[in-house]
């Protein structure tokens, strides 16, 4: 009476673990493999040509705070680089620093940590790679941008903070944005 239950565990031992010989059959074709090399005397995988794959997210090559406050800015803060920040700012930070950059805008007022006025003197001290710095990692309950924000954005951002929201210059300038 027990061997029946025996050989039906048996057959599903197979089944479970896909090792039937038709199991894998599929797999073995003569055709080509992504990345197989179809140059028979190289035969094997085929390097990758550079940036030919795109991975998600945004590859930081700074590794954390103390390394993005070393960094210089190093985009003028001309006409072109101001107003393309502006259209930046508008988007990713009006909702919690406010239009105005002093922190009064509308997601920031449901926040615990309220989001810092830009504009007063502690950010107006801090340095550039600071500010960079601070869009890439985030902070306690600011997330980073690092995916929204092109490392060249990011400092377009801080030319228009810099030159608009903090030194009063004024913004809204005719030029096309760039990138
Ligand atoms: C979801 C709300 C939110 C958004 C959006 C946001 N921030 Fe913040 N930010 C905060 C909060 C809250 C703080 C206070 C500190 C903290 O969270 O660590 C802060 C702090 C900062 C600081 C630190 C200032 C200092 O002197 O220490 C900088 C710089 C900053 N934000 C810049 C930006 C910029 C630029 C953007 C747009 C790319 C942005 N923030 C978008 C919420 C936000």
């Amino acid at each position: 009476m027990m061997k029946l239950p025996l050989a039906i565990t048996l057959f599903l031992v197979p089944v479970v673990a896909q090792a039937w010989p038709w199991s894998h059959d599929q797999a073995n074709q003569i055709s080509v493999k992504p990345q197989e090399s179809v140059d028979e005397k190289n035969p094997g995988m085929r390097p990758f040509p550079k940036n030919s794959v795109p991975v998600p997210g945004t590859k930081s090559v700074v590794k954390d705070m103390a390394a993005a406050e070393k960094l210089t800015n190093p985009i003028p803060a001309d006409e072109k680089s101001v107003a393309y920040g502006e259209r930046m700012f508008k988007i990713y930070c009006t909702p919690c620093h406010g239009m105005s950059g002093k922190g009064d805008g509308l997601v920031g007022a449901k926040l615990l940590l309220k989001p810092y006025d830009l504009t007063a003197d502690q950010t107006k001290e801090r340095s550039d790679g600071f500010i960079w710095g601070y869009m890439t990692f985030g902070g306690a309950v600011m997330p980073s941008y690092a995916n929204d924000l092109s490392v060249k954005e990011r400092w377009h951002v801080i030319n228009y903070v810099r030159k608009v929201l903090q030194q009063g210059q004024s913004g809204e300038s005719a030029t096309p944005p760039v990138r």
